[in-house]
């Protein structure tokens, strides 16, 4: 490996795409043989020992991209500092660091991608891309009247309307039912906020549609690559919603 820029390194790594790795390096989370490196033009070659959060890293060869079915009682980091079991313990068999692309919360289970190639990481979960995603919610409660509508149109959670949304009742039920919700924004615990805005409990949260891929009947727990013709998808679509107003 020739020498190169510790931000491209640290993109080739999978750890973040290159913008966000020059981020990584200024807040002084990257050592290189040990020493704490906050200058952008810093170059390594492989012979040096690159860490991030103490954890070392490495590029690695082959690009990979992978699609796992979180279950709940997940952290969808690399480690938990409370000690909670996180998505890299589903990978065992993986022979290769990858990295989420994204998040779910820790009750929140389904579609969740994962990937070393960093600029694939930046364009699917950039905001600007305005993805589409697709989530299952079971939900009871006395929710408001025009609940389905409100949720359609946006609902303010933390001071802030949320885009319009599109939302089917997939099941009603007694006293439950499930609704599809597809957003394109990805705020924290949004489709949860959301719901409860209107009044809504959250039994279950589940997503099944990530810009143009499936879950399809992928095992919950399990894991499978993602095919070439999944991986132009979802980057052409990344490409394309990005030119959305
Ligand atoms: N919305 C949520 O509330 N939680 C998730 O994990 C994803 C979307």
């Amino acid at each position: 490996m020739e020498e190169m820029r510790l931000q491209k390194y640290l993109a080739l790594s999978g750890v973040a795409s290159r913008r966000a790795a020059e981020q990584i390096i200024t807040d002084g989370r990257v050592t290189v043989n040990g020493q704490k490196i906050t200058e952008l033009g810093t170059k390594v070659t492989e012979s040096d020992e690159v860490c991030v959060d103490g954890a070392p890293v490495k590029p690695e060869g082959k690009k990979m991209y992978i699609m796992l079915n979180k279950p709940v009682g997940y952290v969808t980091t690399v480690s938990d500092e409370q000690g909670r079991p996180t998505v890299m313990d589903l990978l065992g068999d993986v022979n290769a660091r990858v990295y989420p692309v994204g998040r779910l919360d820790f009750n929140t289970e389904g579609l969740l991608l994962l990937s070393n190639d960093g600029d694939f990481t930046y364009k699917v979960t950039h905001p600007k891309h305005k993805l589409d995603k697709t989530y299952e919610v079971l939900v009871t409660g006395k929710a408001k009247a025009n609940a389905i509508r409100l949720l359609e149109g946006g609902v303010v959670i933390d001071g802030r309307r949320t885009a319009p949304a599109k939302v089917d009742v997939a099941e009603a039920g007694k006293g439950s039912a499930v609704l599809t919700i597809t957003i394109h924004e990805g705020r924290n615990r949004q489709v949860r906020k959301m719901c409860s805005a209107v009044g809504f409990k959250v039994l279950g949260l589940r997503r099944i549609f990530e810009g143009g891929l499936t879950l399809g009947n992928l095992p919950i727990g399990k894991w499978r690559h993602l095919s070439p013709a999944e991986i132009n998808l979802i980057l052409k679509n990344a490409q394309s919603e990005g030119t959305k107003k």
